[in-house]
């Protein structure tokens, strides 16, 4: 084999890695980046608090951070949806979370400290799949047929558990309680940090 042959065959290879590595430069840059005041990954293993600023989230928009290896949803509710809270209260299995993995300093119904910002465990509380926020209104979120006691919410698409806009689970599906409320507390309007409950919360 002569050496031309092999250096070609060698450019093309490092023309190709070059390809590579844009395209996932390409998919970094387009995933929001809501982790960069995160302590480091063996912190977090080790279940350090975490901060997220939540400025910047629209209404009706949600984000995702990961506390202790779990995701942690943080979605910004319109007063639209605070009002459907009471329209779903009939379908709710434990409407006021009396049975429900919440700290105390959360309103019982809205499941926050602020009614506006809801942060919950992304884990469906049956066998922890990851249910998903869907928050079309009168759209049933497992078949996509008309439903117009769906007022927007998550949905599990393991074993269709549904759950409302405060994470409260509805009646006759698989997973027995809402999803879990974890500490946490405001720094500022803007920055929250879960893992850290507020100062004299008892
Ligand atoms: S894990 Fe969610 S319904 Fe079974």
């Amino acid at each position: 084999m002569s050496n031309d042959g092999v250096n070609q065959r060698r450019r093309r290879f490092l023309t190709g890695a070059t390809c590579v590595v844009g395209a996932a430069g390409v998919v970094g840059a387009a995933v929001p980046f809501v982790g960069s005041w995160n302590p480091s990954a063996k912190a977090k293993a080790a279940g350090a608090p975490v901060k997220a600023n939540i400025g910047k989230i629209e209404p009706g928009q949600m984000i995702t951070v990961e506390w202790r290896g779990k995701p942690v949803y943080i979605l910004r509710r319109t007063e639209a949806a605070l009002d459907a809270l009471d329209q779903t209260a009939d379908f709710i299995r434990d409407p006021k979370s009396e049975n429900s993995e919440q700290p105390a300093y959360v309103d019982p119904v809205t499941r926050s400290i602020k009614p506006e910002y809801l942060v919950l465990v992304g884990l469906c509380t049956h066998l922890g799949c990851a249910p998903m926020y869907r928050p079309e209104v009168g759209v049933d979120p497992g078949s996509g047929n008309p439903d117009d006691d769906w007022y927007g919410g998550f949905f599990c698409p393991c074993h269709g558990s549904k759950f409302d806009l405060a994470g409260r689970v509805y009646q006759g599906v698989p997973a027995p309680l809402n999803l879990e409320v974890p500490p946490y507390s405001y720094d500022s309007d803007n920055v929250i940090t879960i893992g850290v409950d507020p100062e004299g919360a008892a």
